[in-house]
């Protein structure tokens, strides 16, 4: 007999719910006895003792279904060593309710913050096993997360709309993609909507660098320019700023979002209508594509195979076209960015897509 607590912690994408239903599933299809305790909206669930018992009926028909079942919440890393307002120790307070349902391992689904979490219980001494989930794919010892094929697919979707009515009216239009430390989400949306330009955390731009690149186009006879500009773009001025500096001029701001500053600034230069679209959220929502399905599916059965060996203390990722368990040790606390030198980045140069660098 297994005894499985399972949770899903941070901001939620999509195939979060195909990634539980193949871990499951792996467990139910091998013949062991299982039992699965859903914990409920992420750690909160584990610190708390909310759960819920799950059969089989819970994970039927849920491989399309977006969000996750079981709910999920942030829980800053930076705070979980701090008592809760009630004083409430919550590391102990996750231990003491892992110890009381005798379970045998905790499977963890998240993204970087989750992945902190889930490693400080697994050093604590529960057996964990995580599964890499973000539509940002900025996990460290990854190739690919999940939930990220299925953001570019609906930014793409948001620019290629973008692209008709830019047309009709010669506009210059900015389509800002979620990614507030880097700009995977952005690059591969960019590039696959045929962006002009394409703004990212991790290559700073010149605005006259940009506004050069929309110029160019004029100059070559096309009326309209399409930027892809991540939450987290920033300028070549700010990224000299120290995180105080910079946290500073973001409050002081009276730009809702980098893309808005952006935007006046081209029609400061060039006299040129800006629109803005900020697609948000719904880049996080509706039903995984089937390339997330399969892969969620994969990950959560290698994760099923390692709870019935015994195996713990691993995240389930992709590496070299092969699902692999990688320690956690080696991904908590790391972030996987875009490098300015990655071939992607210079192919896409090569395209002629200005960084605005
Ligand atoms: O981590 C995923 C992500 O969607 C980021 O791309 C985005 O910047 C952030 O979460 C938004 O967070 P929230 O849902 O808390 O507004």
């Amino acid at each position: 007999m297994k005894r499985i607590g399972m949770l899903t912690s941070g901001g939620d994408c999509q195939a979060l719910n195909a990634a539980m239903r193949g871990v499951v599933k792996t467990l139910f299809t091998s013949g062991e006895e299982v039992e699965i305790y859903g914990f409920l909206e992420g750690y909160r669930g584990l610190i708390y003792g909310n759960f819920r018992m799950l059969t089989g009926a819970d994970f039927s028909g849920i491989l399309t279904k977006g969000g996750t079942i079981l709910g999920s919440s942030r829980t800053p890393f930076k705070l979980i060593r701090e008592p809760d307002e009630n004083g409430l120790d919550k590391v102990e307070a996750m231990k003491q309710n892992y110890y009381k349902l005798q379970l045998d391992c905790l499977v963890i689904l998240g993204g970087n913050g989750t992945h902190k979490t889930a490693n400080l219980l697994r050093e604590e001494g529960l057996n964990v096993i995580t599964l890499p989930k973000t539509i940002d794919n900025d996990l460290y010892g990854t190739d690919m997360t999940f939930g990220f094929q299925s953001a570019v697919n609906i930014a793409t979707d948001a620019i290629d709309c973008i692209h008709t009515t830019a047309a009709s009216h010669g506009r210059v239009f900015i389509v800002e993609v979620m990614g507030h430390k880097v700009g995977w989400l952005t690059l591969n949306a960019g590039m696959a909507g045929g962006a002009d330009i394409i703004l990212i955390p991790e290559i700073p731009y010149d605005i006259d660098k940009v506004v050069q690149a929309i110029e160019d186009r004029k100059k070559r006879g096309s009326k309209f320019t399409i930027l892809a500009v991540a939450e987290g773009a920033i300028s070549k001025e700010d990224a000299k700023l120290s995180k105080k500096e910079y946290k500073e001029k973001l409050k002081n701001s009276p730009y809702p979002s980098v893309s808005y500053e952006v935007a006046a600034q081209i029609l400061e230069r060039t006299g040129n209508e800006v629109r803005v679209t900020v697609p948000g959220h719904t880049q996080r929502g509706g039903s995984p594509c089937p390339y997330d399905r399969v892969f969620a599916s994969r990950l959560g059965s290698e994760a099923g195979k390692l709870i019935l060996d015994g195996e713990y203390g691993f995240m389930v990722g992709y590496k070299n076209r092969e699902v692999v368990k990688v320690p956690l040790k080696d991904v908590a606390g790391k972030l996987k960015m875009v490098s300015p030198d990655a071939t992607i980045v210079q192919e896409a140069k090569m395209l002629g897509i200005s960084f605005g660098d």
